[in-house]
């Protein structure tokens, strides 16, 4: 949510700064603006909508500098207009902050600041860090900062420039992620890795209470109690050369779903032993050794990421048969979770940035429990405080809606299953290497389902104009259910609602009518005929049914109204092939409604707040 980009140096900073939002704008893209101190003087140009929007303003009128932020917007608090949009400032314009994540006392302070005689101008809570920075400062913006700072109740990422001590950003953090990137004669600064790590590849990760000072040529960080740090520099594991491409591709997200199979391919390459009999995962900062002490997992994670986890939980307690929990990120952080000595923690996500997830890694680490993440980026929050990694290697993923971090993620469980089964003598060497040949059958699959698309299309084409949607599965499918529906309810802003076919009896039953849609997953395993029972009840109440079934059921022709066949595979992998045709369904049925599918209203790529 939101992101951050900042410039002190020579190159020319108003196009610095957009090239640094467009890598951003995932994170947020209500609204954009940047502000720049030019010979001394605050500049400042805002816009709602698209970066796109920004750049044009720019382009008529740019500002210049020798220093600059930039920020784009997921709003928190206040509508999405362009006075709303950061930079922020205070009463006398010579201040400006741009600011992630959100201020919990805001309006205590505003209260205070007004009596005080400041005028307000936005419904923002950020403005009050403006206005305190303005009211403590006297020359030196990191002291004024620091006053400041010890003022706030929540989360933030900061960048501050003023008038007042021009030369230099000050940024702070607490909770949220800022990142300080060192080149020659110029710095950076960035929300993200991705929006400067193509302009260097040293960076420092400012830690939570710390107050960076970034000058052209230094940089200097101090702790909140002012005392000057001697920061270690790492040296970036990756460098992003180029920004994302579509490739060919209308949009993100078909690009994206079409790469799936490639994915597949690449990550069985990368862990599977040559002679195909077991798995490895080495430097995952988690040894043989501990996971062999293991007795209970807690998955935790958000969203697509958490369906995920669920397909995990029924894949570990098969092979494994291990005590797995599955939980809202949201939830685990606030529930005080019991941790035994023998619990692992996993905390799943694409972006490695969801302030949820991130919150539930640092509650399972003050409990002195281990944690494990599969995560997709590199670097990230995520990846830097869990105590082993185990990388999804899918690329960046770039739709907001995700697709190919969630087969990858399925991907990442099942191989991780593969090979703790082996440590603890689970899973034999043959049955590795059964598992193994089965998952290596995948790419060839999963392409067959994109190489014939007529049926889903009909479907996306016939029911795109419906206000409702039921997905339903059971066992390994019903998280692709859930999934399913998660996706078009994101991209099309259809309600849908998925469930696990056997609840349907339990209340959802009594929506079927005529007009609803029911997408139900029916591959030939062994809950098939339990799944031909819920379409036989709702075909009763003339629902209509969209079946995903398996290449050769003739017999489910005979029960429902269209089918979308998938080839054959092992029940425990079917997750992996029947979501390809809800990721494609979800996408048409969007395309079709007019919306935006890579940049859906509302949503984030990376979920920075709770
Ligand atoms: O980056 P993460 O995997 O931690 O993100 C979790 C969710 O925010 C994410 O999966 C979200 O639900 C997506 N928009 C789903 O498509």
């Amino acid at each position: 949510m939101c992101g951050i980009v900042g410039y002190i140096g020579d190159k020319f900073v108003d196009s610095l700064l957009i090239a640094g939002l467009e890598r951003l704008e995932y994170r947020g893209y209500d609204s954009a603006g940047i502000a720049t101190l030019n010979k001394g003087k605050l500049r400042i140009r805002k816009t709602t909508g698209k970066i796109q929007l920004l750049k044009e303003k720019l382009k008529n009128s740019p500002l210049g500098g020798e220093l600059g932020i930039a920020h784009t917007r997921w709003a928190t608090n206040g509508e999405p207009t362009t006075e709303n949009a950061h930079p922020l400032t205070g009463c006398k314009k010579s201040i400006a902050v741009v600011h992630n994540g959100i201020i919990e006392n805001h309006i205590e302070i505003q209260k205070e600041l007004i009596k005080e005689g400041h005028i307000f101008t936005t419904d923002t809570d950020t403005e009050v860090i403006a206005h305190l920075i303005e009211k403590y400062i006297d020359g030196n913006l990191k002291t004024a900062v620091q006053k400041a700072l010890k003022r706030l109740k929540g989360s933030y990422a900061l960048a501050i420039v003023s008038e007042k001590d021009p030369d230099k950003i000050v940024v702070a953090k607490k909770e949220n992620s800022l990142i300080i990137g060192i080149g020659e004669n110029e710095n950076f600064v960035a929300s993200d890795i991705s929006a400067i790590s193509s302009l260097t590849s040293n960076i420092i990760f400012l830690e939570d209470g710390e107050i960076g000072v970034i000058e052209k040529s230094k940089i200097e960080i101090f702790n909140g109690e002012g005392k000057l740090l001697n920061k270690k520099i790492r040296k970036l594991k990756w460098q992003l050369r180029r920004g994302p491409r579509k490739d060919g591709y209308e949009h993100f997200m078909l690009k994206e779903i079409y790469e799936q199979p490639r994915i597949v391919k690449s990550v069985l390459k990368r862990r599977v032993f040559k002679n195909k009999r077991g798995v490895h995962f080495k430097n995952i900062g988690i040894t043989p050794d501990k996971l062999l002490k293991v007795n209970r997992l807690v998955i935790q994670a958000c969203g697509t990421s958490w369906h995920a986890g669920w397909v995990g939980k029924y894949f570990l307690e098969k092979y494994l048969r291990l005590h797995t929990e599955v939980d809202f990120s949201s939830e685990f952080r606030y529930r005080n979770p019991i941790a035994g000595g023998d619990t692992l923690v996993m905390a799943i996500s694409q972006s490695g940035e969801t302030a949820d997830t991130l919150a539930g890694i640092r509650l399972a680490k003050s409990k002195f429990v281990q944690v494990l993440s599969l995560c997709n980026t590199l670097e990230s929050a995520i990846d830097r405080e869990s105590d082993g990694t185990v990388y999804l290697y899918a690329g960046p993923e770039i739709g907001v809606a995700s697709t190919k971090a969630y087969t990858a993620e399925l991907l990442a469980l099942f191989l991780f299953t593969i090979y703790w089964g082996r440590i603890k003598e689970c899973i034999s060497e043959e049955e590795a290497k059964n598992i193994i040949e089965e998952l290596g059958k995948v790419p060839y699959l999963m392409k067959k389902i994109l190489d014939n698309q007529k049926e889903i299309i009909e479907c996306a084409e016939k029911y795109y104009q419906c206000s409702n949607f039921l997905f339903l599965g059971r066992g390994f499918n019903y998280p692709t259910a859930l999934e399913g529906a998660l996706k078009l309810k994101e991209v099309s802003y259809i309600h849908a609602e998925g469930y696990a076919a056997g609840e349907m009896k339990h209340g959802p039953i009594a929506l079927i009518d005529d007009n609803l849609p029911v997408v139900c997953i029916v591959p030939k395993d062994s809950v098939y005929e339990k799944m031909l029972n819920n379409i036989r009840e709702i075909k009763a109440r003339r629902g209509k049914v969209v079946a995903i079934a398996t290449e050769g059921d003739e017999k489910i022709k005979g029960y429902v109204d269209h089918v979308i066949f998938i080839p054959k595979i092992k029940e425990e992998f079917s997750p992996l092939l029947t979501v390809i045709p809800l990721q494609l369904l979800a996408y048409y049925i969007a395309i079709k409604r007019g919306c935006n599918v890579d940049q859906p209203r509302n949503l984030a790529k990376s979920v920075t707040v709770e």
